[in-house]
């Protein structure tokens, strides 16, 4: 018997919809496997606990999270809180903390999909930087409350964090055959930050001659994504602009609420954390229609991590089974089914 223990964050909104449901998911992959069985620590870390409390998790919250095989998180973030004190409290120090500094988005047109684009093929991967960048956290307000005032907002490249991000993507193109990637930069205005990730870059890439690599600017690369998404195979990119590409990539398959996100520690010194790339979605919360595909997901990609590559295949064919089939979808991707509904349909499809 293979004892797992998931440290699970629902958090808020969506994520608490999201996370009920893949509790349910991996009970089932219990049930039907009778060699795991998964030990459920859920954490009432959220937005909610910040305003009984005074803070986003305890001062020991690192310490109870690290003792783990794996977390599942839902989303972080409510109207309730400002969003720089609720993400900044929790969801960033667990990425930063546990050096989970590969955030690995895959970005894919699964059968029964419509594209919100005219297009047949998008699959490709966004490797972003996890852990250091434009979200170092680093700057400050000058001269407040005068005519002077203003904002310093850092951002931090390590040769260390850049190169070891860039490798991780070359590596992967590697591993999986693919023939080519893209850097995404910005070297034309960010005369230091983005100049320094281009060398970087440029130094990997000759270490790499069989894989087709190139620079492009992020914002002609949000061009590409539309006018071209077949011809991508992996994007590395800065945290910031990771960030946005896949959300912008999400919407091109057509819901933000599709898509997976794994915060990885490559290393194995820490647990990683797994989540769907959405957020609380508060517009929808407590509707019961939150679209839990990307959660799902994500629990594949989980389940890949702790090397249960049979559960994880077994997910995955359930789930592209019932977005295939297209008659079990919400609202988002043109349904008129519940988050709850959707989840029946892919535990019923999760057969031996
Ligand atoms: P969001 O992703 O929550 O929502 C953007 C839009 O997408 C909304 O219209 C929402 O209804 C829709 N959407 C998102 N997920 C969906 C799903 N699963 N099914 C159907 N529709 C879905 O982004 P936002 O509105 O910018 O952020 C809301 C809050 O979430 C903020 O507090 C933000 O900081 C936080 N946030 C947290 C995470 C995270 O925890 N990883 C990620 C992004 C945003
Ligand atoms: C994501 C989110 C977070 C990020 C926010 C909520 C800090 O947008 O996971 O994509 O920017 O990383
Ligand atoms: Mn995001």
């Amino acid at each position: 018997m293979r004892s797992l223990k998931l440290n699970l964050i629902p958090g808020d909104g969506i994520g608490v919809d999201v996370i009920k449901e893949g509790r349910r998911i991996l009970g089932r992959i219990a049930e039907l496997d009778g060699n795991i069985k998964f030990i459920f620590n859920e954490l009432p870390w959220s937005c909610e606990y910040y305003l009984k409390h005074g803070y986003m998790m305890p001062a020991d919250g690192l310490k109870i999270l690290e003792d783990c095989d794996a977390i599942l998180l839902g989303a972080v973030g409510f109207p309730s809180v400002p969003d720089h004190i609720s993400l900044r409290e929790l969801l960033l120090p667990i990425r930063c903390s546990f050096d989970q500094y590969v955030n690995l988005r895959p970005v894919k047109l699964l059968p029964g999909l419509k594209s919100t684009l005219k297009k047949e093929k998008i699959d490709f991967v966004v490797v972003r930087e996890n852990s250091e960048g434009e979200y170092c956290g680093r700057g400050r307000f000058e001269s407040e409350g005068t005519e002077n005032e203003k904002a310093i907002q850092e951002a931090v490249f390590t040769k260390h964090g850049t190169e070891r991000i860039i490798q991780y993507a070359f590596e992967y193109a590697l591993k999986n055959k693919l023939k080519s990637l893209i850097s995404a930069t910005k070297s034309n205005a960010l005369n230091y930050s983005m100049v320094f990730w281009d060398k970087i870059f440029n130094g990997q890439k000759a270490k790499y001659p069989g894989i087709q690599s190139k620079s492009v600017h992020v914002d002609a690369l949000a061009g590409l994504f539309i006018m071209k998404p077949e011809e991508i195979e992996v994007v590395v990119a800065s945290n910031l602009f990771g960030d946005i590409l896949t959300d912008l990539g999400s919407a091109m398959l057509g819901s933000i609420g599709l898509s997976p996100s794994a915060n990885i520690n490559p290393e194995r010194h820490y647990p990683s954390m797994f989540e769907p790339i959405h957020g609380s979605a508060p517009d929808i919360a407590g509707k019961g229609i939150a679209n839990p595909i990307g959660t799902i997901w994500a629990i594949v990609m989980m389940l890949e991590h702790l090397e249960l590559k049979d559960q994880a295949l077994l997910l995955m064919n359930a789930m592209t089974a019932v977005l295939a089939d297209g008659k079990i979808r919400t609202p988002d991707i043109g349904g008129k089914s519940s988050t709850s509904e959707v989840v029946d349909e892919i535990i019923c499809k999760m057969m031996k």
